[in-house]
């Protein structure tokens, strides 16, 4: 069996064979020197080089990006409130937080705690397959509109980690599909919730995923909240989550239009050191690309944004439906390596840079990361 960390070496030495052949690099003398100024600068090695494709030809802002160490760990810790996290981080309480604030989400239908499904209001108890099996029949005759639901993990899941979709037909004829789903669902608690359909502007992009905005909300010391950015995330395949680390790709959105951005980018281990310009199954042109409900969608998460105060920075997923936005998720410990790659540099970013001037102030993070 070949261990993780030669598999790890193995894919390396294949991504640098591939930025070796690339036709749209910069020559290896500019690659070292980038290498060699931005290692100087940020004392360290620099390799949110090849995850941003600093070393594609045209890519001359190089200092405009930040290091992966400090966007996971310098920022998010200094601002967002521990003991508030869970609101989020636990998908029934984000569920019942922000439903009974009367902001659009995903309905739920049922949600479970191992063995007990509470449904209706009222605790079921389900000791095996078929009575799991059962269960949810009932709960697609009770919703005869439902084509299919989605069932997701509550608990601290992230990344499309432990989503499940299930049709109405899968349910008597897809008995593989039903017993993973249940051996997962009995060891902890899931949510059961309804399937959002987009608006046919998004299914342009891609019509298997829910493709969702990446919007991050900053609210700042005067508790001003702002958009920081947002980027459109879709599967590049026929998955029907968009996350990125399952084979999403990620285009950035102009902020002021609603307009998608020239350049897609999806993961140097997946999909190879391609920039993408269209999307790879349905050949939209991304820049062609505006959201539908794009203010609104700007307005919600502002809205969402204000209404956790404990929480000042904020990654948040929102699907546009044909009547408006649908708020999906809340992350308080998202990727900002992700809006560093769609902005092309988050320095430059007004709403960043008052991030940053705020972190800057901090003593430790003056000691920790000297260059800021
Ligand atoms: N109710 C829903 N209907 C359709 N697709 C959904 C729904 N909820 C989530 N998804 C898809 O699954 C992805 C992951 O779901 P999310 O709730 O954000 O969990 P995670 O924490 O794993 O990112 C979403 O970005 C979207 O593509
Ligand atoms: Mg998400």
């Amino acid at each position: 069996m070949v261990k993780p960390a030669e598999r790890e070496k193995a894919s390396m030495l294949r991504l640098l064979m591939e930025i070796i052949k690339d036709p749209d690099r910069k020559s290896l003398l500019t690659i070292t020197k980038d290498l060699f100024s931005l290692g100087i600068y940020y004392r360290q090695f620099p390799r949110h080089y090849f995850s941003r494709y600093l070393f594609k030809k045209g890519k001359s802002n190089i200092k405009d990006y930040f290091p992966d160490d400090f966007l996971y760990y310098g920022i998010k810790p200094l601002l967002n409130d521990k003991e508030w996290r869970d609101v989020l981080e636990n998908k029934l309480f984000f569920h019942l937080y922000y439903s009974q604030l009367n902001v659009p989400m995903p309905r739920v239908l049922m949600h479970n705690s191992k063995t007990v499904y509470i449904c209706d209001g009222k605790p079921t108890e389900v000791s095996n397959y078929e009575e799991f099996v059962l269960l949810l029949n009932g709960l697609f005759e009770r919703e005869p509109t439902l084509d299919s639901m989605i069932i997701k993990k509550i608990y601290w899941s992230f990344g499309g980690d432990k989503v499940y979709k299930i049709s109405r037909s899968q349910v008597s004829n897809n008995r593989s599909l039903l017993t993973e789903l249940y051996s997962e669902v009995k060891k902890s608690g899931f949510l059961f919730q309804e399937t959002v359909i987009q608006h046919a502007a998004l299914s342009k992009l891609n019509p298997f995923s829910l493709n969702t905005i990446r919007f991050d909300t900053f609210i700042d010391k005067d508790g001003r909240v702002d958009v920081i950015s947002g980027y459109i995330r879709m599967s590049i395949n026929k998955n029907y989550v968009d996350n990125i680390c399952l084979g999403g790709c990620q285009v950035g959105i102009d902020l002021r239009t609603g307009r998608l951005k020239k350049e897609g980018y999806s993961t140097l281990s997946y999909y190879g050191v391609r920039i993408l310009k269209s999307h790879p199954v349905t050949e939209t042109i991304f820049e062609e690309v505006v959201i539908p409900y794009f203010d609104e969608a700007k307005e919600l998460v502002l809205e969402a944004a204000s209404l956790i105060p404990g929480l000042r920075i904020v990654g948040w997923d929102v699907a546009i439906s044909e009547s408006g936005p649908i708020l999906i998720e809340g992350n308080s410990d998202y990727s900002i390596t992700g809006n560093d790659l769609s902005e092309g540099g988050y320095r430059t970013n007004p709403v960043f840079r008052k991030v940053l001037d705020e972190v800057k102030d901090l003593r430790s993070s003056r000691y920790k990361y000297p260059w800021l």
